[in-house]
């Protein structure tokens, strides 16, 4: 089991209803990534990669296909199933960062780890949350609320929450969209780390070339049809 994918998706098809005609977003999706692989995904704007992202997610159903995720096959799960299998699978970061605003970077970390782990001791937590925030360099920004803190800083307090729970996969939708080029890299060089050192799988979406060249694989996302283009230019 061990080294079977993280993620299998197989013949993903993905349409949504407009003005009662189906819109076709994702057509014979194929994806597999084996675990702590990184993985982009590029391609034009509209072309389906959230929507794949959202699907890999649980967080909207594919129309055809099947999708396993760390061996369980996600388009079978009820709603309840599928809540329990984020919280014990999966870290997502966001390209706006979806911090909590009235909550301190501990309790914005500490909150993701007490829903996924509610027999947590709350000392617990706290530790664990801080320990999250010192590995993305802000252990001296516990206390901060989003709006004192940078876009960058945001970012990796997204991070911390993302990789708190110890995921085995990790996506992110362009997490350094909002970033500035030298922010982003900071951001980008900590989530390759991390998960390096956590064996998390990440699969990453990003409109950055320089960045997508620096995963194991890359694929190519046009017109809802996913292609692999490692080694291609
Ligand atoms: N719920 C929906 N209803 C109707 N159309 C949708 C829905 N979700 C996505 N789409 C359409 O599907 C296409 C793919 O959207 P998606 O957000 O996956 O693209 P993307 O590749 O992530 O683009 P970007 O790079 O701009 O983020 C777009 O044309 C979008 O308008
Ligand atoms: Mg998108």
């Amino acid at each position: 089991m061990a080294n079977s994918p993280i993620i299998i998706a197989s013949k993903v098809d993905y349409s949504v209803d407009v003005a009662g005609k189906p819109l076709n977003i994702l057509r014979a999706v194929d994806l597999s990534v084996n675990p702590a692989e990184v993985v982009a995904i590029v391609g034009p704007s509209g072309s389906g990669k959230t929507s794949l992202l959202m699907l890999l997610a649980g967080l909207e159903r594919a129309s055809a296909g099947h999708i396993q995720v760390g061996g369980t096959d996600i388009t079978k799960l009820d709603e309840d199933a599928m809540a329990v299998f984020r919280r014990n699978t999966l870290g997502i970061v966001f390209q706006s960062f979806h911090l909590i605003p009235s909550l301190t970077a501990l309790d914005n970390v500490g909150l993701a780890l007490e829903i996924a782990r509610p027999d947590m001791k709350l000392s617990d937590v706290r530790k664990e949350a801080a320990a999250a925030l010192d590995a993305v360099g802000l252990g001296k920004r516990l206390d901060h609320r989003p709006s004192a803190l940078s876009g960058g800083e945001q970012q990796r307090v997204g991070l911390a929450r993302a990789l708190v729970t110890k995921p085995r996969l990790l996506l992110a939708d362009e997490p350094t969209g909002n970033l500035d080029q030298k922010s982003g890299a900071v951001v980008v060089e900590l989530m390759f780390n991390l998960a390096r050192q956590n064996g998390t799988a990440v699969v990453m979406i990003t409109h950055d070339a320089h960045l997508a060249e620096r995963t194991d694989r890359r694929f190519t996302m046009e017109q809802g049809q996913l292609t692999e283009t490692t080694g291609k230019h």
